[in-house]
């Protein structure tokens, strides 16, 4: 029995489209799991079998695209000592659970989630049915999470009615055994000032093509940041700008918390232009992410070492996981 005074905290990302995450992810996701990794006894994970819900990641190599979300995690910062980075597929405890869970959801909760009703749009477009698993996906991240006894799950807006459903799903399954097996799980709410738009302005994203990755070399950051949706009516320098609505500014006010006002006022005032603003922004992102990039680099460079934390990482995991499993097993007289 692993005993710790440490709450748990649960957090995984899909290693979609070849697995490199972009700068949404450090600053939404990766950063904000860091910041918290002397607080919590954690458990970050690459959730493989949720990108199989996909019909483009089914042709994917999935093993190498979760291997460079692994070097990602690393570089940015996540500790393997003090954070079990593991990949789901290294688990199977996950697997058996998702299916004992799949016996007390009502199918009408997962066909109200709006994600899926999203998703089932998308697959209807390209004409082909829709999986199973993507029904089930809410399921499988419920098992994910409650098969920790995670208190805390920090997730994007986008998730926030997966880890509602996931507090039904424990809910009622304790109901259904009559014993309080899972804790009920929180969300902690990634809060939108991490949160930094695409290149475009629209949500930083792999499909929309907006995104600059952790992967990406200097000169490729300061060009796509070059290409970055400013003010539309700021043409000269001395039209007005408005930062609320500009890429660049938003950018600006993650990556240089203690001096972007300046540049936002002079930006306002029509003292300065975006390209001014563009090659500082490109500086700024640029040394902020060198020794992330140095150590990727390092990383890339030695991918035994990136799979030996995975094996480590899917240990740690995989123990905590079948006491939860020893305990579920007997809840439902399974032994
Ligand atoms: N669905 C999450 C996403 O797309 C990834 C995920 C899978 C997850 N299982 C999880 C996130 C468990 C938090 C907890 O971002």
């Amino acid at each position: 029995m692993i005993t710790t005074a440490k709450k748990r905290l649960l957090s995984g990302m899909q290693p979609t489209g070849g697995g490199r995450l972009h700068l949404g992810n450090l600053e939404g996701a990766l950063r904000p799991w860091i910041a918290r990794q002397d607080e919590y006894e954690m458990f970050c994970f690459i959730a493989d079998w949720h990108a199989l819900t996909t019909v483009a990641e089914k042709k994917r190599d999935i093993a190498e695209a979760s291997r460079q979300t692994a070097v990602d995690f690393l570089a940015a910062g996540l500790d393997p000592a003090k954070c079990a980075i593991f990949r789901q597929s290294d688990v199977k405890e996950h697997a058996e659970l998702h299916l004992l869970l799949s016996m007390v959801t009502p199918v009408g909760w997962l066909e109200r989630m709006p994600t899926y009703k999203v998703k089932r749009e998308l697959v209807s477009e390209n004409d082909t049915q829709v999986s199973y698993g993507l029904l089930g996906y809410p399921v499988l991240q419920t098992a994910d999470i409650i098969i920790y006894r995670a208190q805390a799950v920090p997730v994007g807006r986008d998730q926030e009615a997966h880890i509602e459903l996931s507090r039904e799903i424990a809910r009622r399954f304790n109901r259904i055994v009559g014993e309080d097996v899972f804790p009920i799980p929180d969300a902690v709410i990634n809060n939108f000032t991490g949160e930094l738009p695409g290149i475009d302005g629209r949500k930083m994203s792999k499909s929309y093509d907006n995104a600059v990755y952790l992967s990406d070399t200097p000169k490729k950051t300061q060009q796509l940041i070059n290409k970055a949706f400013t003010t539309p009516a700021k043409i000269h320098i001395t039209d007005p700008g408005v930062p609320e609505g500009c890429v660049a500014c938003q950018w600006r006010r993650v990556f240089d918390p203690v001096n972007f006002q300046t540049q936002w006022d002079e930006c306002r005032a029509g003292l300065r232009g975006c390209g001014q603003s563009k090659k500082e922004l490109g500086e700024i992102v640029n040394a902020d992410l060198a020794p992330l990039r140095a150590r990727r680099a390092e990383l890339e460079a030695d991918l035994s070492y990136v799979d030996a934390v995975l094996k480590q990482g899917a240990e740690r995991a995989r123990a905590a996981a079948a006491e939860t499993l020893t305990i579920v097993r007997r809840a439902l007289q399974l032994t």
